[in-house]
């Protein structure tokens, strides 16, 4: 009897874990309206490296995806963001405290990859701990099908440059603070992230509330 319910009890802890480990964040709909004047949002684009460690809200944070490489022509599946051929080869990363998620642009939806918070791990700067959201954008060479090794790097550091853009763009718009990073120690962040040799970390972006 009492092995029973010892079994029962560890099923539903396996379950449970596996539920978070599995999560899905639903983001609300993007606010695809309104904002900054795109003039407005270029004189105010800057970087900062000073964040409130309070998380984002739902709606910002979903914003915020959406402006980065959000789909904006549904038909086609095409994002805010342009990429080399079409190939959408960029994942965003989102390190939390609560784990880390990768943006799903199609379903509009954050899914956890870990239960884990890799914030530190995001960046060599002391800010990057405390911030509450360190996109990391990752380079899937899977995608590129058909180019060389040189272009395969040009055009994921070229894609990787418009969707950091965006959150800049985004930030200034929103009054949030932001700063891209390449200062990334990239072995440990990719082995905690459980990256391929085919995934490739091309640079990392802190954006939290100006403290
Ligand atoms: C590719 C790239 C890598 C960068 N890496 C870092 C970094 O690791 N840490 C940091 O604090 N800022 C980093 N920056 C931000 C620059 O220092 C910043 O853009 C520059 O000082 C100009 O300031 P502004 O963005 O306010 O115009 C990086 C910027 C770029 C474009």
């Amino acid at each position: 009897m009492r092995a029973g319910i010892g079994l029962a009890i560890a099923l539903f802890i396996m379950a449970s874990a596996f539920a978070v480990e599995t999560g899905m964040l639903k983001l609300p709909p993007p606010q695809t309206h309104g904002g900054m004047p795109l003039m407005q949002a270029l004189q105010a684009r800057h970087s900062s490296r000073e964040f409130a460690a309070r998380p984002l809200e739902p709606q910002q944070l979903s914003n915020l995806l959406w402006a980065a490489a959000g789909v904006n022509r549904p038909a086609s599946g095409k994002r805010t963001a342009p990429s080399a051929r079409d190939w959408r080869e960029i994942d965003i990363y989102a390190a939390t405290a609560d784990g880390t998620y990768i943006y799903d642009a199609a379903a509009h939806v954050l899914r956890r990859v870990l239960v884990r918070d890799v914030c530190a791990l995001t960046g060599k700067q002391e800010f990057v701990a405390g911030a509450p959201l360190n996109l990391v954008y990752v380079a899937n060479q899977q995608r590129m099908e058909g180019s060389s090794d040189e272009d395969r790097d040009r055009y994921a550091a070229a894609d990787t440059g418009f969707i950091a853009q965006n959150v800049y763009l985004y930030c200034a718009s929103a009054g949030l603070n932001t700063v891209v990073r390449g200062m990334v120690d990239r072995k440990a962040l990719g082995a905690a992230l459980n990256l391929t040799p085919q995934q490739q970390i091309i640079l990392a972006q802190t954006v939290g509330y100006p403290p």
